[in-house]
């Protein structure tokens, strides 16, 4: 085992990818700025991080993508014009998702490589600790939320852990893709791994759904890593060394909330419908707007 286990303080938010499926919204604005309702995907994603205790958020970024830098910064005159017209409500919400200085680390990525380079490039900000990694695309939505489920696993296990859940069977050679010891268990022993795999060989229907907590040790493999699958350095090719290693034990936490993909438009449509409906402001009118939508 890997011992002694180590507090995950940091977390990396690879966000250097170009958006090609969300083009052209994507031309000028990150991917990640797209808002689910009235906050970027991203600050749901830091939100996240930061109700399972991470006190250090690195973001791994690239061209086009300092508006991010932006958004994690105070807006001063921005703030002061609020001041200035009694906005306090809004200041306070502003104030409220604002980190702490010295907290936020940002770090370029200068070609988009691929996940697994993305990641790599965190190396010396991460340092030597076990670190956990959010997909900002992701959406992962549940109470408790994914990430403080896996670091409450990771502080009873310690080793790798990914967030799984499951897809459609026919939908596993999109994926990557693990077998693990018990299906039925909240937490399992990871017995393969496999970045999409062809149709009708994968080892099980549950797919690595981005998020994890990775050992240190990965960035090693990173950086020898041959690019993969579309030609990019594959994050999920390494974690399949790492695994292969002694005391690197893997384990799958299985996420029973619910997962949108805002990587990809329907995923993001969804994603806005459904966090504006469980809001008390807007569900409600939302609702009866979309019964009229439906009626034609
Ligand atoms: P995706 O493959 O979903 O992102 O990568 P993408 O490449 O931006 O999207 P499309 O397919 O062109 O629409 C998953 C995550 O990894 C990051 C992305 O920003 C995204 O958060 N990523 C991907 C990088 O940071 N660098 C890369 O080289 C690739």
């Amino acid at each position: 085992m890997t011992s002694p286990r180590k507090p995950i303080r940091k977390a990396v938010f690879p966000v250097a990818g170009l958006g090609t499926r969300f083009l052209p919204a994507t031309k000028a604005v990150p991917k990640e700025m797209l808002t689910v309702v009235d906050r970027p995907v991203i600050q749901h994603v830091v939100d996240e991080a930061r109700a399972a205790g991470i006190e250090h958020f690195i973001f791994v970024t690239g061209r086009n993508k300092a508006v991010i830098e932006d958004h994690f910064d105070s807006a001063y005159e921005l703030e002061r014009t609020l001041e200035q017209r009694g906005k306090t409500k809004e200041l306070e919400l502003l104030a409220r998702d604002l980190p702490a200085a010295g907290q936020t680390s940002f770090t370029r990525q200068q070609a988009p490589l691929g996940l697994g380079h993305a990641v790599w490039c965190a190396r010396e900000i991460v340092g030597n600790e076990p670190f956990a990694l959010l997909l900002p695309d992701m959406l992962h939505h549940g109470d408790p939320p994914c990430l403080s489920e896996m670091i409450t696993a990771y502080q009873e296990h310690g080793g790798n852990l990914v967030a799984v859940s499951p897809v459609p069977e026919d939908q596993t050679h999109l994926y990557g893709i693990v077998g693990v010891e018990d299906r039925a268990a909240k937490v399992s022993r990871i017995t393969t791994m496999v970045e999409k795999p062809p149709r009708g060989t994968a080892p099980s229907n549950l797919h690595i759904s981005g998020r994890y907590i990775l050992q240190p040790e990965i960035f090693d493999l990173l950086e020898r890593q041959e690019r993969g699958a579309g030609g990019e350095i594959q994050l999920t090719d390494a974690m399949i060394r790492l695994a292969a290693q002694p005391d690197q034990p893997f384990y799958a936490v299985r996420f029973d909330g619910k997962i949108y993909d805002c990587g990809s438009k329907l995923g993001f449509l969804v994603a806005n419908v459904a966090y504006a409906l469980e809001r008390e402001d807007l569900g409600p009118a939302l609702k009866e707007e979309i019964a009229k939508l439906l009626q034609g």
